[in-house]
């Protein structure tokens, strides 16, 4: 009875969380876009990062993706997101976000999302972390989140994820932000805040193990 409360709000935040880009995108237009755009360059012409302090984006939730980049063009925009849905920051994908439209951010979230997320690569297996199990109530058991706002982490670059786990705690803390990163979201901020960076560390390594496809 204790956790039916929480996890109903937790659950119904994230079923209605707003999403600032709810159109039908089109594939191969954001195809043409993405390649246009350059994005190719480093998420690679399979949406697979090109380094590993990037992303991989192939099979990613496509509002989630258009969230991003709509969080990105807000903040190169110098414009404030709404509080509820979070604020990120980053130089390099800042400049990239700044002159897409509403339409360039849903058709190249698309065609992101209709890519298979299969690396091929082998990752090393890692040993389950205890607090892996308060991750998986949102980003599911294996890293593959059911939420369309939530984004999947299995088998993600494992530095990415480390960094992201950084970034949001620290911008939480407001400490000076890591490289001109920051990143705030109303329910993954609390989530970073207990973590060490040893813990960080090792939820990296579980979550970049698993598969991508849950
Ligand atoms: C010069 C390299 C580079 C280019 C070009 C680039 N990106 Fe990125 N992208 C990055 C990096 C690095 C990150 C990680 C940002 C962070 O740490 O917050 C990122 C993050 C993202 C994310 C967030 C993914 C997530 O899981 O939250 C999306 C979406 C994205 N890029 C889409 C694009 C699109 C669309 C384009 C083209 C308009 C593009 N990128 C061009 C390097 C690049
Ligand atoms: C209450 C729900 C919730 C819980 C619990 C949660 N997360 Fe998240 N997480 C989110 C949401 C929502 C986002 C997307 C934030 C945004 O839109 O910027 C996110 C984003 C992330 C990202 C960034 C992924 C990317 O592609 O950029 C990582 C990494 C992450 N979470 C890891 C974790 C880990 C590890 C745990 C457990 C310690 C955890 N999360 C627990 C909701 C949650």
């Amino acid at each position: 009875m204790g956790l039916a409360r929480p996890l109903v709000v937790v659950v119904s935040m994230i079923v209605l969380a707003p999403s600032e880009s709810t159109a039908e995108g089109d594939v191969g237009a954001g195809r043409e876009k993405a390649a246009r755009e350059r994005c190719t360059e480093c998420h690679g012409a399979d949406g697979l990062a090109t380094a590993p302090d990037q992303p991989n984006l192939a099979g990613q939730k496509p509002r989630y993706l258009a969230k991003q980049l709509h969080d990105f063009r807000l903040s190169a925009r110098g414009q404030r997101s709404n509080a509820r849905l979070g604020e990120r920051r980053h130089p390099t994908m800042n400049a990239n976000a700044r002159d897409l439209s509403d339409q360039d951010l849903v058709d190249v979230a698309a065609w992101l999302a209709s890519l298979p997320c299969g690396t091929g690569r082998q990752v090393a297996e890692a040993p389950r972390p205890q607090k892996a199990s308060r991750c998986h109530i949102c980003h599911g058991p294996q890293g593959f989140s059911e939420y369309a706002m939530v984004p999947n982490i299995g088998g993600q670059n494992r530095t990415y994820l480390e960094r992201q786990l950084i970034v949001f705690r620290d911008s939480s803390r407001g400490q000076t932000e890591w490289l001109g990163n920051r990143r705030e979201h109303p329910m993954m901020t609390p989530q970073s805040i207990p973590l060490t960076d040893q813990e960080v560390a090792e939820l990296a390594d579980y979550f970049a193990s698993l598969g991508c496809e849950g």
